[in-house]
């Protein structure tokens, strides 16, 4: 028989400093591990306002961003490389809208329902899009890695 390769994709997951502070890590991971996802690697980092502005470039125009900016820096990030087939959207899926408060409402089984308190901290990120997840790896993990591989047919 033929066994159909999954194709497989790769998100970037960030728990930001309320989510670290507030010890809600543990219970993020078995979120992840629960809706089968793959934590392929991990790295805890204080971000300072100049590599802040960089991640967050796309939204240096944004009445917001000095403050967004401010708070990302203001304790440290745990970043994971996360890996299952349609990661991206799951993620996002998971994860539930900016704004935590209209969550905890609106999708009270999200993690932001769960460990959020408002569009500013909203205790977990994820890459909207293939292209930004790419990007989001490289920034935290370098670009060694950012080689298709390429899974065969049985
Ligand atoms: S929006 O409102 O739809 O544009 O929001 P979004 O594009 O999802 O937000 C992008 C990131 O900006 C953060 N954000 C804020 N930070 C501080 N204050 C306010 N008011 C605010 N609104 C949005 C939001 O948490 C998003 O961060 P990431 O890390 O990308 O989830």
């Amino acid at each position: 028989y033929r066994c159909e390769a999954v194709e497989m994709e790769r998100t970037l997951a960030m728990i930001k400093p309320d989510g670290l502070s507030g010890k809600y890590t543990e219970a993020i991971k078995e979120v992840i591990l629960d809706s089968g996802f793959h934590i392929v690697k991990e790295t805890e980092v204080q971000l300072d306002a100049e590599r802040a502005s960089v991640f967050y470039a796309e939204h240096s125009q944004r009445s917001f961003f000095d403050s967004l900016v401010k708070y990302i820096t203001s304790g440290p990030v745990l970043a994971m490389v996360l890996e299952r087939p349609d990661a991206v959207a799951q993620w996002r899926t998971l994860i539930g809208p900016t704004d935590a408060k209209k969550a905890k409402t609106s999708h009270p089984n999200s993690i932001r329902a769960m460990c959020g308190l408002d569009s500013e901290k909203n205790c977990v990120h994820g890459s909207d899009s293939p292209e930004s997840a790419d990007r989001e790896i490289s920034f935290f993990f370098g670009e060694a890695e950012s080689v298709t591989v390429e899974h065969d047919e049985l």
